[in-house]
């Protein structure tokens, strides 16, 4: 199993490419599964759940072409097997995410239920919810959902949580429905509105994505399109996180800023100073961080997806900071690892009181889900001596090419076998 090896103690210059987001690059690909007609992306992001998707996909007879340098063609000209199999699924909870279009475009879909994570429970009651306000049957067997309905029905349908991938299904699934659908309380994650357009691009009707009230009026069949997916933000967060712990000059291109502003205003606050332009961030910071506390909250608030970059930089800030998780209730597992290292971390409940240490010091850690591997990549930025981390084929899942990215950056960091 491969393992990253650091070294500390290095501040990082220079200049990193974003990649594109794979919270939307994966949604999009299902959308595929919507039309007949080829749907050509760019931007997409070479990452292992990035694979993933394709194959789940190639599995039900969707044509799949990915190319070097980041596009991809789609088309479901025909699907053969409506079906998404345990041993995929399992390995990548977002293949949940052709529930709704496999519904809604072929009238019935066998998915296998996701199960438990890591980070929590994250059941999938919400998508099922929706689906059968929909006019959709769904009935539980052997770990399977098995869904059914004619054609699906318009609907009002009030969502009891904010739910990212629950909004992405049910808007997908309403595209081809009879009437118009009215999704409430639904996420307003930058995402969700990246899915919508392309969803829009390929003729879909919708409404108010990006704000909590989405209105999608079903038509008879969707089309072709291209379609740019949208930079990774939480990509460009760790990259700014890890410029803020280990000092020095940072320049991010293809960045999207917009969907940055609780992330940014966070690293201000732990005294960074940064630079905004059109399609660039730019960060610099020296010195030990002022300590943040955080609050993760759905979008516009700040992200789940960044809390454990900001546990590793509170642990070496220059004072206390709490930081509490409201999202998923057990994402805090990276707090044992940094302990590892030196940290001073108490967790009570759903929140962690940090207090920040002159220094940390390498050790081995373990990753133990993708976002808390950044995190403990940023704190072998900054330990003293050497850290391995273990287990980073969660990396793998979600960041392009880290350590080449990181190490074009001025890091002392390799990846060993
Ligand atoms: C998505 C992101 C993930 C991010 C998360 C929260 C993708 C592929 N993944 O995950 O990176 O961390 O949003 O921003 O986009 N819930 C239910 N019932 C449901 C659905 C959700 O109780 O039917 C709960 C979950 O357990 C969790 C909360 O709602 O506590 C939010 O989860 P959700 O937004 O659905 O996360 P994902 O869409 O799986």
């Amino acid at each position: 199993m491969d393992k990253l090896r650091i070294r500390g103690g290095r501040p990082l210059e220079g200049e990193v490419r974003v990649s594109g987001a794979k919270n939307a690059a994966l949604p999009i690909m299902c959308a595929a599964l919507l039309s007949a007609q080829p749907l050509r992306l760019s931007n997409v992001p070479q990452l292992m759940d990035v694979r993933t998707m394709a194959k789940l996909l190639r599995q039900m007879g969707v044509a799949v072409e990915p190319a070097a340098d980041g596009r991809m063609a789609l088309q479901a000209a025909r699907i053969s097997e409506p079906t998404a199999a345990y041993d995929l699924v399992k390995t990548m909870r977002a293949s949940v995410l052709v529930l709704g279009p496999l519904l809604a475009r072929c009238g019935q879909a066998k998915v296998s239920l996701p199960g438990g994570c890591a980070i929590g429970q994250r059941p999938v009651d919400q998508h099922v919810k929706g689906l059968q306000a929909m006019g959709a049957t769904i009935a539980i067997e052997h770990g399977y959902m098995h869904a059914t309905a004619e054609r699906l029905r318009g609907a009002r349908i009030v969502m009891d949580m904010v739910t990212v991938t629950g909004t992405e299904n049910l808007m997908m699934a309403a595209t081809l429905a009879e009437g118009t659908t009215l999704l409430e309380n639904a996420a307003r994650e930058p995402e969700v509105l990246d899915l919508a357009r392309c969803l829009g691009a390929m003729g879909a009707r919708i409404e108010g994505a990006g704000s909590d009230l989405i209105r999608i009026q079903g038509v008879a069949s969707l089309g072709g399109a291209e379609h740019q997916v949208m930079p990774d933000r939480i990509e460009t967060g760790t990259y700014l996180a890890a410029a803020t712990a280990a000092g020095g000059r940072v320049r991010l291109v293809g960045a999207a800023p917009e969907a940055l502003d609780a992330t940014l205003e966070k690293l201000r606050e732990a005294g960074a100073r940064i630079g905004i332009a059109a399609a660039a961030i730019e960060i610099e910071a020296s010195g030990r961080p002022k300590p943040v506390s955080v609050r993760t909250a759905p979008f516009p608030g700040f992200a789940t997806d960044m809390q454990a970059q900001f546990m590793a930089l509170a642990s070496i800030a220059d004072g206390t900071a709490v930081i509490t998780e409201t999202i998923f209730e057990n994402r805090f597992m990276h707090a044992l690892e940094l302990r590892r290292l030196g940290a001073d971390i108490s967790i009570q409940g759903n929140s962690a009181l940090v207090r920040g240490v002159e220094r940390l010091q390498g050790a081995t850690v373990m990753a133990t889900d993708l976002r808390a591997s950044a995190g403990l990549v940023i704190a072998g930025l900054v330990a003293e001596g050497e850290t391995l981390v273990d287990r980073i084929y969660h990396l793998d899942r979600g960041y392009e090419a880290l350590e080449k990215k990181l190490s074009a950056l001025g890091a002392r960091i390799e990846r060993i076998s």
